[in-house]
């Protein structure tokens, strides 16, 4: 069976409507891959600084980020859930990426640029977002960022199923988005 790395950056924990949206897609994608799950909540993470960046330049890496980095590296298909803070995605997930996406593990360079070494041919990332800020949006800077480190990585494919305004709206209707989200989440399942 192919593996499928589910990233669960959903701070909020068993609040968090993003998770709600995506457990049920999880699941659907679990029929097809084994699913292996990071939840970032369960991580004891130190933003990179001086000396971190000091340690990776004489090329000591932890073997915890090069874990990470290799399931990244490995992984047949890839999903995020994460909740638009901040206008992009919660710093814990940022920190997380800044720690696993590591030269010569999920990206390499040649005398001109840099390339990516994942695997994945496909990603999927879930969100939902307070305010009534849609996809595509100059405002929405969580997409358009996955979307960039996807391509640092290497992996061609992306999709994004994201629901907004739940901060602004009645619980009924967040129900409602939150029912056709999974919809569409599983549709996108059944050809990732
Ligand atoms: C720390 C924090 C920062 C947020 N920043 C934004 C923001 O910049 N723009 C926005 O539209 N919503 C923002 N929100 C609202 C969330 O995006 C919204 O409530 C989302 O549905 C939360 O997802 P969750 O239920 O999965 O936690 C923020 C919420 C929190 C807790």
């Amino acid at each position: 069976m192919k593996k499928l790395l589910y990233i669960d950056s959903c701070i909020r924990g068993e609040l968090s409507r993003t998770r709600r949206i995506a457990t049920p897609i999880i699941e659907k994608l679990s029929e097809r891959y084994e699913v292996e799950t990071i939840v970032i909540n369960d991580l004891d993470l130190v933003p990179v600084q001086i000396e971190e960046n000091r340690r990776r330049a004489n090329g000591i890496v932890s073997d915890e980020a090069l874990c990470w980095a290799n399931k990244i590296k490995n992984a047949d298909r890839i999903v995020i859930a994460a909740p638009f803070w901040d206008m992009s995605i919660p710093a814990a997930l940022k920190t997380f990426f800044e720690l696993c996406s590591l030269f010569g593990v999920t990206f390499d360079s040649d005398d001109k640029t840099c390339f990516g070494l994942c695997k994945a041919e496909n990603l999927l990332f879930i969100t939902t977002r307070g305010m009534a800020i849609k996809t595509g949006d100059p405002l929405e800077q969580a997409t358009p960022y996955i979307k960039a480190l996807s391509w640092l990585w290497g992996i061609k494919g992306f999709e994004v199923v994201a629901r907004d305004n739940f901060d602004y709206i009645p619980a009924e209707e967040i129900e409602k988005q939150i029912e056709s989200a999974i919809n569409e989440g599983i549709e996108i399942a059944e050809k990732f």
